[in-house]
């Protein structure tokens, strides 16, 4: 049978083969694979229960029968458990051929290809221009590009898009203000987006103050809207100006878009929008506005998605379905996956099921559609994360003193580096807390950002994984060898902690298959997690530099596997590694 990386995949194969050869199973049987217990074995096969009842057979007598057709083999014992659970035991000799197929970082990535690979567009970050990124747009855009990597780790291709809010009313208020104050957008000095929105706030006071500035600011929206010359010129450079801000912290972060088209590049495309759904009949009239209702939604057969306003302008939603028109035309996007807060999800719920009706009728196949929804950030004092005057924490500053602070870390530690190398380094420890502080919890619950926690060695932290790589490039400098020129390992692992981590390593494949599954990076975090921990248990208690020679070589060889492992995890999160610190 053929070796499959993945080992849950694996042994599911091999039930599976078995369940053929017996006359008693049908194609209804699944294996029903899992991760067993460790004191039991290694991977459970829990399909003969649910398959025997359905069947009145007897669970215990079909896993015997699926047992004794599972192939012989002498790399894993397997027993029956309970009422029909079947136990794979690894030996540890398997778990070692399993390691050195693993191989060098090359042919680590390459195990991880997916056998059928997708066209996917992720469309993450999407900041509002003429408005500074503040921290609520951190975690889509750290979320956005961790998944981006992990999903172009399988080989799939991915389609970065940045949909900015470069459209909307907001601009009427803004152009008015920008006139009426007689500013020049080419004398905004240094920090240019933070006066936009000062002027935008001033803007937006004269309008309250008076009907008759309200009236001038729409005008300005109209004039825009119609493709007045000069109101389009300020507009394009505002979008410059905020695409030049955005890019300072995506520089920083290593973040890249392919496109950044933004809402506005959807605006001649709205008409075509409504003509479609108004000639399907998916929607209809409503107090002069356009909308979509959904009768077998128990919710959304009242709450309106309304994809033309009543005095005319498109909206959010508009633009949104045109965008998706786009990306399966021009892109041909087989999964679209939204990276947003979690206040969006009725928006993206109602947009995903008239997507889904538009298609059906046009006889278009529908790409996946996900809305990758996450919480909210939330300050020591359990409330939205906020500055000490109440103003939103911008993102700038907060990735400037995750910097500041780990630098001081460095310095303590190692005060005779040189100012640039401190520099170096606090950059790596202080992103990296940052977006494993975020990507490190479940996404879709909020979390309380917190100073210490985020940088502190020990436990499930940056700083912690980034420590247990750098300890290996020590011990590897303390033998004077580079994982590549290690002899061959022909012992296998014996020692309990030996085969702890040997076991561990060899799950790699699983954690990246479940955080695909469920785009959870946290699923990726715990298992790094685990795996430096089960590598600093191993550490401490085993010598590495052992007399006998075999002995050293297998316990190098588990260094190095750890090694590749956790820098490619933690690449995948985007967070970068230290050979000393
Ligand atoms: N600009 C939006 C915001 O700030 C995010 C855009 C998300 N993408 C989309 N296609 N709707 O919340």
């Amino acid at each position: 049978m053929e070796f499959s990386f993945n080992l849950l995949q694996y042994f599911e194969k091999v039930v599976s083969q078995a369940a053929e050869k017996l006359e008693s199973v049908d194609d209804s049987f699944e294996p029903q694979m899992r991760m067993a217990d460790e004191r039991f074995g290694d991977f459970q096969a829990n399909g003969a229960l649910p398959f025997a009842k359905r069947n009145g057979l007897n669970p215990r007598e079909l896993a015997q029968s699926l047992v004794e057709k599972i192939e012989s083999n002498d790399s894993w014992e397997t027993s029956i458990a309970g009422p029909g659970f079947i136990n794979f035991k690894l030996k540890p000799e398997f778990f070692l051929s399993w390691l050195k197929e693993l191989g060098n970082l090359d042919k680590t990535k390459k195990h991880l290809l997916s056998e059928s690979p997708r066209q996917i567009v992720l469309d993450f970050s999407g900041p509002n221009t003429a408005k500074q990124m503040h921290v609520g747009h951190i975690r889509s855009t750290i979320i956005g590009e961790s998944l981006a990597r992990l999903l172009a780790l399988q080989g799939h291709s991915v389609i970065r898009d940045n949909h900015l809010g470069d459209w909307g009313t907001q601009f009427g208020i803004l152009l008015y203000a920008i006139k009426r104050a007689e500013v020049s957008l080419d004398e905004l000095g240094e920090e240019p987006v933070a006066v936009l929105e000062d002027l935008y706030r001033q803007g937006n006071s004269w309008v309250k103050e008076s009907p008759q500035s309200l009236e001038e600011a729409r005008q300005e929206l109209v004039k825009l809207q119609s493709g007045d010359e000069q109101n389009c010129s300020l507009w394009q450079k505002i979008r410059d100006l905020s695409l030049g801000s955005f890019e300072q912290v995506y520089k920083l972060l290593g973040v890249r878009f392919d496109y950044a088209h933004g809402e506005s590049f959807y605006r001649d495309q709205v008409e075509q929008v409504y003509s479609v759904l108004q000639k399907q009949g998916i929607c209809t009239e409503d107090q002069g506005a356009l909308v979509v209702f959904h009768p077998e939604h128990k919710r959304f057969a009242k709450q309106p998605f309304i994809i033309r306003k009543s005095d005319g302008a498109s909206n959010y939603a508009t633009t949104d379905l045109a965008t998706i028109a786009y990306r399966k035309k021009e892109w041909n996007a087989e999964h679209i996956i939204y990276v947003t807060d979690g206040r969006q999800r009725d928006h993206f719920d109602q947009l995903f099921m008239t997507v889904k009706k538009w298609f059906i009728q046009e006889n278009i196949d529908c790409p996946t559609l996900s809305h990758v929804w996450f919480g909210t950030i939330l300050g020591e004092d359990n409330k939205a994360i906020k500055t000490r005057d109440g103003q939103p924490v911008k993102l700038m500053d907060l990735l400037k003193e995750a910097i500041d602070r780990a630098k001081k870390m460095v310095e303590e530690k190692n005060p005779e580096l040189e100012e640039e190398e401190i520099q170096r380094r606090a950059k790596i420890i202080g992103l990296g807390a940052v977006r494993y502080a975020d990507l490190s919890q479940d996404r879709t619950l909020d979390y309380v950002f917190s100073w210490d926690k985020m940088l502190a060695l020990q436990g499930n932290t940056a700083p912690y994984l980034q420590y247990a790589v750098a300890r290996i490039h020590s011990i590897f400098r303390k033998v004077g060898k580079t994982p590549s020129e290690l002899p061959e390992v022909i012992i296998s692992p014996e020692s309990d902690n030996e085969k702890k981590l040997a076991r561990k390593i060899s799950f790699f494949p699983l954690a990246i298959e479940q955080t695909t599954k469920e785009l959870k990076p946290h699923t990726l975090c715990v298992y790094l997690y685990e795996l430096a921990t089960e590598f600093s248990s191993f550490y401490n208690q085993e010598k590495v530099m052992v007399d006998d020679q075999n002995v050293q070589n297998l316990r190098l060889f588990l260094c190095a596997k750890t090694q590749i492992v956790l820098k490619l995890g933690l690449s995948v999160l985007g967070i970068d590694t230290l050979e000393e610190m």
